[in-house]
């Protein structure tokens, strides 16, 4: 039977033409379903309703045809008719809500709506640099042990970076820091180190003190290892009851927490005017874990700062009670701690404005 039986049917057909007709339009329509489903376009399944269930369509077609039925006939022709309706009224119902899935996916699958706009992103974002990486790390770690950063002034008077440091003028003391003077301005100089902000949080706060004070420091010096300009970062506690274990145990929880739980750190006796008593911080080599190697010169050690409980002239110097309060101060430069944590070889390097060199540094640490 073919596709026109309906029409057959609808220009006045033996009922069970319209049986037969009926049966066989099932099979019609359900390939023609199948091609439908296939294409995966809304728009032919819209087209399929119509051609079917439409007013001149080949279901309704049928339908008109039982008028023409003799009346015995009727009942089973459109039992017939009725089952091929109802099929197609189903099976199109449900390939509509299928296409609307199609039209969801043909939307994800089509080619993604860029909505950023190509702006300078793509040019080089710079880095920063080292010494600031490793300023935040530090900081970040004395806030977790509850220090407050503390700033005060590069240019600054001899009174706060030597005299009230136990310094005097003329003190053999003041060669360890050979110092840039201000020529036109006696008395005024570019601070050697950050002990100087030790004398002005203790004039301007009173204990306790739990500071941290990290800054550019400037000394006569130039090699390998030595810089005119670096950084420094100062740590110092005030309060009463205060020990050498105090600093020990801060010194050593810092480190481990910048360097990670397998670093070592190793105090010496050393001797700064304003601590007593007073050493130097090594830290284990980073480069050879502690075996010695050229970077350490064979000792595993490499030495990062100075340290001691701050000397009572100091306390005299700034009216604290020097029987009341004890304290402990450390110092150590940034840029070395930088060396160790980058593994560099030449602190000027730090300095010379080398931008394939500083590029290797991540944007945030
Ligand atoms: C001092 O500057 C003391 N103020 C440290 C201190 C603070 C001792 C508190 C006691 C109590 P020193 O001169 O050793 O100490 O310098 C400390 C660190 O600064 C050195 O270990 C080194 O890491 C760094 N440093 C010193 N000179 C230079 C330089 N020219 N270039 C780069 N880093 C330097």
């Amino acid at each position: 039977m073919s596709d026109h039986a309906p029409n057959q049917a609808s220009s006045g057909q033996a009922p069970q033409d319209l049986t037969a007709g009926a049966a066989a339009l099932t099979a019609t329509f359900a390939k023609e379903l199948e091609d439908v489903r296939a294409s995966r376009s809304p728009e032919a399944v819209e087209t399929l309703r119509v051609a079917w269930l439409g007013r001149k369509g080949k279901v309704t077609a049928l339908t008109e045809g039982l008028r023409h039925c003799p009346k015995d006939e009727r009942p089973a022709a459109g039992r017939a008719v009725n089952v091929l309706k109802q099929r197609v009224e189903t099976d199109v119902q449900a390939l509509k809500s299928e296409a609307q899935t199609w039209a969801i996916d043909a939307k994800l699958t089509a080619a993604p709506l860029d909505i950023s706009l190509p702006v300078e992103a793509l040019e080089p974002q710079g880095s920063l640099h080292p010494v600031t990486l490793m300023r935040r790390e530090l900081l970040g770690e004395f806030r977790r042990l509850g220090f407050t950063v503390y700033d005060g002034p590069e240019i600054d008077y001899e009174l706060y970076n030597f005299n009230a440091l136990n310094i005097p003028a003329h003190h053999p003391a003041r060669d360890m820091q050979d110092t840039f003077y201000l020529k036109e301005q006696p008395g005024l100089l570019l601070r050697t180190h950050t002990s100087n902000i030790q004398i002005h949080a203790m004039l301007n706060e009173r204990p306790p003190l739990r500071l941290v004070a990290p800054g550019r420091v400037f000394r006569c010096d130039s090699d390998p290892t030595h810089t005119p300009m670096f950084h420094q970062i100062e740590a110092f506690v005030v309060d009463r009851g205060i020990s050498f274990a105090h600093m020990k145990g801060v010194i050593d929880a810092f480190m481990k927490a910048v360097f990670g739980s397998n670093m070592k750190t190793r105090l010496r006796p050393s001797f700064f005017p304003f601590v007593e008593p007073g050493a130097e911080m090594d830290l284990m080599c980073t480069q050879c874990g502690g075996k010695g190697c050229r970077l350490c010169k064979h000792t595993g050690w490499l030495e990062v700062g100075g340290c001691g409980m701050i000397h009572p002239n100091v306390f005299e110097s700034v009216d604290y009670d020097s029987e009341a309060y004890q304290g402990f101060a450390f110092g150590f430069g940034i840029d070395r701690m930088a060396m160790l944590k980058y593994r560099l070889t030449d602190l000027r390097e730090l300095f010379e404005g080398n931008a394939p060199f500083l590029g290797q540094f991540p944007v945030f640490s």
